[in-house]
């Protein structure tokens, strides 16, 4: 749309060119993302009545009254105010009015979505409450949309927050996976276009910079999102170090990525991965990536859980269980992802990126309960169940980190049934043997709205994955506490390194659809692994 005197034009390039950059670092084929491929975000002193678009979004307390949503137009006061109370909008959490201007003002349609109580109000709650906008413009067909803020956000949060909140909720919330769907869905599907965020002239600086890391988060996300997304049959180990070995060429010089083939990775004595890697058709990969930007001071492993897909191995999943793990590299995702996005956001931190990709399959060469497997760092392990394979392939990953020589090292694996029953679908669990990394990880998902919840790493249940004939066992005794075992039985091959552990289990992926994440892939971690990252970096 054409620029009004006196607006200010965002200078970050359209989301497109970002997403461009990471879809073509991806190797997928270059596909025209039907869903934003040409959403181009702005930052814009339009008034809120001259702005051109076809849907401008207020938003309200609860309790608010129209008179403060549209302080200089009485017309319109009067307007919002009657469709208030006719459809008896209180302005509760989740609640929306939508108005026809009737040529009042420029925009065609005006949407006042509820916040609910201003002392509830958080970052999570700001992305959800601007992905619930967005969703409802894709359902009335529109393409142009002019957000306004409300003012009392400036207060809360820095404007640098807002601005990359705005973007994440718009982006995420406006996700769908529509690669597998006929014409007709895909049409259905509103490519929303234009994207303003009207914003008084002191607020435009530290929005603008948010707007651009908002935008990068963002495309990081759905990158991992459509990885999870896509079946079993395509994401496989090989899959996944070739996406590896394009983002290292895209991004060549910056990024160096290397891929260990089963036999290196066998006399490297990875033992414990090779032992579930064992039962499948498909070679495992052992993916390693690396960045060192100038004047790093500090080095981070990242190791992501890759199993392409879980069927439990011999210890076989019932059907139910099985049906969503081509999830199971998630972790897998959020790693390769994250290297996305550090080719844009180059904090001053050296990060080295470990998959340990293969499948769990059962066959005639499977491993079985009751065998032992030897892990890099020497300890033997008796696998009793061999759907508890995630811990077998992090056993070498981490012991791989740990020859890395890390500050921190930080793991993200659909681990366990057990994190979900403790933290419900939402809710990530992070173990850890060091209260300074616990902190930064802990803020780092706060700012981001990733939720996750700080778990005990009980010594107390040690004994309980003591194996009878090897050092430890794979499943605990007993029934209770799943979660923690699985964590104690990591720290096994971390040595004393800072360690972070993040059971994703139930926020990787959703079983129903919540406002910002459709059913699938929810790219989790994505985000707050980037914030830390920058925060370390600064
Ligand atoms: N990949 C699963 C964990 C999982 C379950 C992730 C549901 C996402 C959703 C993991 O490999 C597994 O099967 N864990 C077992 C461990 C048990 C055998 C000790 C579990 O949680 O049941
Ligand atoms: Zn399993
Ligand atoms: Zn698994």
């Amino acid at each position: 749309m054409a620029l009004r005197a006196g607006t200010y034009a965002s200078a970050i390039p359209p989301l497109a060119l970002c997403n461009y950059i990471l879809l073509q670092s991806s190797g997928q084929p270059a596909r025209r993302r039907a869903d934003f491929a040409d959403m181009n975000f702005s930052i814009k002193t339009t008034s809120p009545s001259q702005a051109q678009v076809d849907l401008l979004i207020l938003y309200s307390w609860r309790g608010e009254k129209a008179e403060t949503l549209v302080p200089n137009n009485l017309k319109l006061q009067s307007s919002i105010k009657e469709a208030m109370t006719r459809e008896q909008f209180r302005g509760d959490e989740g609640e929306y009015v939508d108005i026809y201007t009737k040529g009042e003002i420029e925009a065609y349609k005006i949407l006042v979505v509820g916040l609910g109580k201003e002392e509830d109000f958080d970052l999570y709650k700001l992305r959800k409450s601007i992905a619930a906008a967005t969703k409802k413009a894709k359902q009335f067909k529109v393409k142009k949309l002019a957000f306004v803020p409300h003012n009392s956000w400036y207060k809360k949060f820095e404007p640098e927050l807002v601005g990359q909140s705005m973007v994440e909720g718009v982006v995420l919330g406006g996700y769908k996976f529509l690669k597998y769907k006929g014409k007709e869905e895909k049409e259905k599907n509103i490519e929303l276009e234009d994207i303003m965020f009207l914003v008084t002239p002191n607020k435009v600086a530290g929005m603008e910079k948010g707007l651009g890391i908002g935008k990068i988060f963002s495309a990081a996300t759905i990158f991992a999102r459509d990885l999870i997304n896509e079946p079993a049959a395509v994401t496989t180990p090989t899959y996944l170090a070739k996406i590896a070995l394009d983002l290292g060429k895209k991004a060549a010089g910056q990024i160096k990525v290397k891929i260990l083939e089963k036999e290196e990775v066998a006399k490297m004595g990875m033992g414990a991965f090779l032992g579930v890697a064992q039962g499948s058709e498909e070679p495992p990969k052992f993916i390693v990536l690396h960045t060192k930007p100038a004047g790093a001071r500090e080095k981070v492993v990242v190791v992501g859980k890759g199993i392409t897909f879980d069927t439990g191995g011999l210890s076989l999943k019932p059907a139910e269980h099985m049906m969503t793990m081509k999830m199971d590299m998630s972790g897998a995702a959020t790693v390769l992802a994250l290297f996305a996005g550090l080719t844009h956001l180059k904090p001053k931190v050296e990060v080295v990126g470990v998959i340990a990709a293969c499948e769990n399959m059962p066959s005639g060469k499977a491993v079985k309960p009751g065998d032992i497997l030897t892990a890099m760092n020497g300890k033997t392990i008796e696998v009793l169940n061999t759907d508890a394979e995630g811990r077998l392939t992090l056993a070498d990953g981490l012991s791989y980190a740990v020859g890395q020589k890390p500050q921190a090292i930080i793991d993200l694996a659909t681990l366990t049934g057990a994190c979900m029953v403790a933290l419900g679908q939402e809710i990530a669990g992070m173990w850890g043997n060091d209260e300074k990394l616990n902190d930064k990880v802990k803020k780092a998902s706060e700012v981001v709205g990733e939720k996750l919840w700080h778990m005990p790493l009980e010594k107390e249940y040690k004994p309980l994955i003591k194996s009878d004939i090897a050092d430890i066992k794979n499943i605990q005794t007993g029934k209770y506490g799943g979660a923690i075992t699985a964590a104690l039985f990591l720290e096994e091959f971390v040595d004393k390194i800072p360690w972070v552990h993040l059971d994703i289990a139930g926020p990787a992926y959703e079983e129903s659809e919540t406002t910002l994440v459709p059913k699938g892939g929810a790219g989790y971690g994505v985000r707050t692994i980037l914030q830390y990252l920058l925060d370390l970096g600064k």
